[in-house]
């Protein structure tokens, strides 16, 4: 491995982060003003489809094969070496406890040899500061604004309030948004993951099935959705035996899609009202790629007059340019973590 200053002509100054706190082994290369320079995201699916969900033991090895050369590779791209790095951030939590202690073990090896500062990063906060990266707004979101994430492992409404100050104003109760889709699918026999599938079908139906919406209108911004995948199964339970009809599987999942997303929209509304000076609304996460989703979140924040900052796909999902800008912010803030620092399976926003 290189070590810092062995690359002539180039300044020390980009952050490499790397992401591996589920099933995404991803790196990423950042000049300081958050210009990406390099990224590299390699996604399990394949690895997990046949068992239906994650499967923590193969996620933290399929991490490991790829890891190395896919930040080498990164750095190629980005024309540096190690030495070429200011500062290596790794997501330490929360998430899978194999796949954090690979890519935060390579990380502090990799900052020990090219003696540069680690950075212990929280998944949700790399989520949260995503909208910063330049080219994602019109302007630089102010602090504080709102994040919504909806993604396969969490669901929270969260009031960014600076770097390294969150305030969590709702979560949900039992499964987060992307695994009441994900279980859903399942049960519909939609392959793996089931989000985007679920979609899918629902443009072919009618969301004509009166199904539950937990928490609506309730105060607060906490979601529910177990309640609403049960009587997804109590409804199938119900059917005549035999394979069920494709139009009967697009009505249902179309009802389903028609109900989470009445209780995005109601819980977004809360949410405003519990901090009226967002100056706008993020959304990140899996399921912020769905089109009914997004269009019922961008109507709630017009309403409201807030602007709705929907990063690309490509960044709402799990990545590693999102760990190495949470990074590059933290370093900004005059944040850095020992070596020591551990992995957090749990890591709740709050308590940064
Ligand atoms: O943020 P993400 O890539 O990974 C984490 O969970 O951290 O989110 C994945 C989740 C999965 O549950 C997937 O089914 C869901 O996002 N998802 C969707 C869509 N695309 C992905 N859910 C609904 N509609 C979609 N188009
Ligand atoms: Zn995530």
């Amino acid at each position: 491995m290189e070590r810092k200053g062995c690359d002539p002509g180039f300044p020390a100054t980009a952050v490499l982060g790397i992401e591996s706190s589920c099933d995404e082994t991803a790196a990423a290369i950042l000049a300081p003003d958050g210009t990406i320079l390099a990224e590299r995201v390699l996604s399990q699916i394949a690895d997990h489809a046949a068992f239906g969900g994650v499967v923590p033991e193969i996620a933290a090895r399929a991490h490991l094969l790829a890891l190395d050369a896919m930040v080498k590779d990164a750095l190629r791209e980005a024309g540096l070496g190690f030495g070429g790095l200011a500062a290596i951030a790794a997501t330490a939590g929360p998430g899978l406890i194999g796949g954090l202690l690979v890519g935060t073990g390579y990380a502090k090896g990799a900052a020990i040899a090219a003696r540069v500062p680690y950075l212990a990063i929280n998944h949700l906060e790399a989520h949260a500061l995503t909208a910063r990266l330049p080219g994602m707004a019109a302007s630089r979101p102010a602090f504080p604004y709102l994040l919504l994430l909806l993604s396969g492992g969490h669901s929270q409404c969260v009031a960014v309030e600076g770097v390294g100050r969150y305030r969590l104003l709702g979560a949900t109760l039992d499964d987060a948004v992307g695994e009441a889709f994900d279980k859903t699918a399942k049960l519909l026999g939609l392959p793996y993951p089931g989000g985007p599938a679920l979609e899918a079908c629902a443009r072919e139906g009618v969301p004509n099935i009166p199904l539950p919406r937990p928490l609506l209108h309730r105060a607060g911004c906490d979601f529910s959705f177990s309640g609403l995948k049960t009587a997804v199964a109590q409804l199938l339970a119900a059917e005549p035996p035999g394979a069920l009809p494709r139009q009967r599987a697009a009505d249902i999942a179309a009802s389903f899609q028609a109900a989470v997303t009445d209780i995005l929209g109601d819980r977004l509304s809360h949410a405003l009202a519990m901090c009226p000076a967002a100056s706008s609304i993020v959304i990140a996460g899996g399921v912020a790629a769905n089109t009914a989703i997004r269009a019922r979140l961008a109507e709630v924040a017009a309403a409201a007059g807030k602007a709705l900052i929907a990063p690309p796909l490509r960044l709402c999902t799990d990545n590693a340019v999102m760990a190495a800008w949470a990074g590059i912010e933290r370093l900004a803030a005059g944040f850095t973590s020992p070596i020591s620092a551990p992995c957090k399976p749990r890591w709740p926003l709050d308590a940064l």
